[in-house]
């Protein structure tokens, strides 16, 4: 089995190889996503939204038409920098650890796309980012959060495969560490053969009841939980976990 991914592999898995790895993740794959993110938070043009963990901003240039105060917040300067060239000047883009939000009441809704959450050791780091999020949010303002489904993790995972992307070759490893409820992956990139990085990935699973728990502690009220980007409910065939909640207090 390979290495356990150090704590702080969020630090170094998304550097200018994430968009090798992830090359489908697109901005034409995130136009639907986007949209149906909007049409769920009922965005109206106007209205101020966050992407937390922004990445490339693929999922901003979508928001970012439908209102003109769109903010991307991320900790990654490589995947920030692909999010200016992407955007313009149509968002504002933030460098913060989603740990520390540096914003309070500003936003009428937040958006939290593809596995952007459950990265820290501590389930009290975890629950910080929603705390923060909440913080982040006016009263009444709503969230959208994109998780993985650890019920089709578990039932689908693929220990290992390799494929190429472009000139490189790329072979990932998954295991589940049931101990630590948490998915782990080293992705091993290789060009003509040769190593030139081996990244690191580990995601806490939180269930679904464990997830509604921690926003109800933050003081969330859910609304709507899908399974996917097509709004069917959540359940052991479908790979996501799409909450939708409104800021009660
Ligand atoms: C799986 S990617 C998803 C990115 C984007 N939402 C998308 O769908 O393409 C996770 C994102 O979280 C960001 N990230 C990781 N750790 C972070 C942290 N501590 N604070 C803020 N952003 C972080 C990464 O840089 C990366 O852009």
């Amino acid at each position: 089995m390979p290495t356990t991914p150090p704590e702080d592999w969020y630090e170094v898995a998304f550097g200018d190889l994430y968009n090798v790895i992830y090359a489908h993740r697109s901005v034409e794959a995130a136009a639907p996503e986007a949209l149906f993110a909007a049409q769920v938070l009922d965005l109206k043009p106007g209205e101020r939204v966050l992407d937390l963990c922004c990445g490339n901003g693929r999922h901003l240039v979508h928001l970012s038409r439908i209102t003109r105060h769109a903010t991307g917040l991320d900790y990654s300067r490589a995947l920030l920098q692909r999010a200016r060239r992407a955007l313009g000047d149509r968002a504002r883009l933030v460098r913060a650890d989603m740990r520390a939000v540096p914003f309070t009441h500003e936003f009428h809704a937040v958006t939290n796309f593809f596995t952007s959450f459950g990265y820290f050791q501590n389930d009290s780091e975890n629950m910080q980012v929603i705390a923060e999020t909440a913080r982040a949010l006016k009263p009444g303002g709503r969230v959208f959060i994109d998780y993985v489904n650890p019920t089709f993790v578990r039932d689908t995972l693929e220990a290992h495969t390799a494929r190429n992307a472009g000139e490189y070759e790329i072979e990932e490893c998954r295991w589940i560490d049931e101990e630590a409820k948490r998915i782990n992956k080293s992705t091993r990139i290789s060009r003509n053969g040769t190593l030139v990085q081996e990244l690191g990935e580990s995601v806490r699973l939180y269930d679904q009841q464990e997830l509604l728990s921690l926003l109800a502690q933050a003081g969330f009220a859910a609304d709507y939980c899908y399974g996917n980007y097509t709004g069917v409910p959540i359940s052991a065939d479908e790979p996501r976990m799409i909450f939708k909640a409104t800021k009660c207090r």
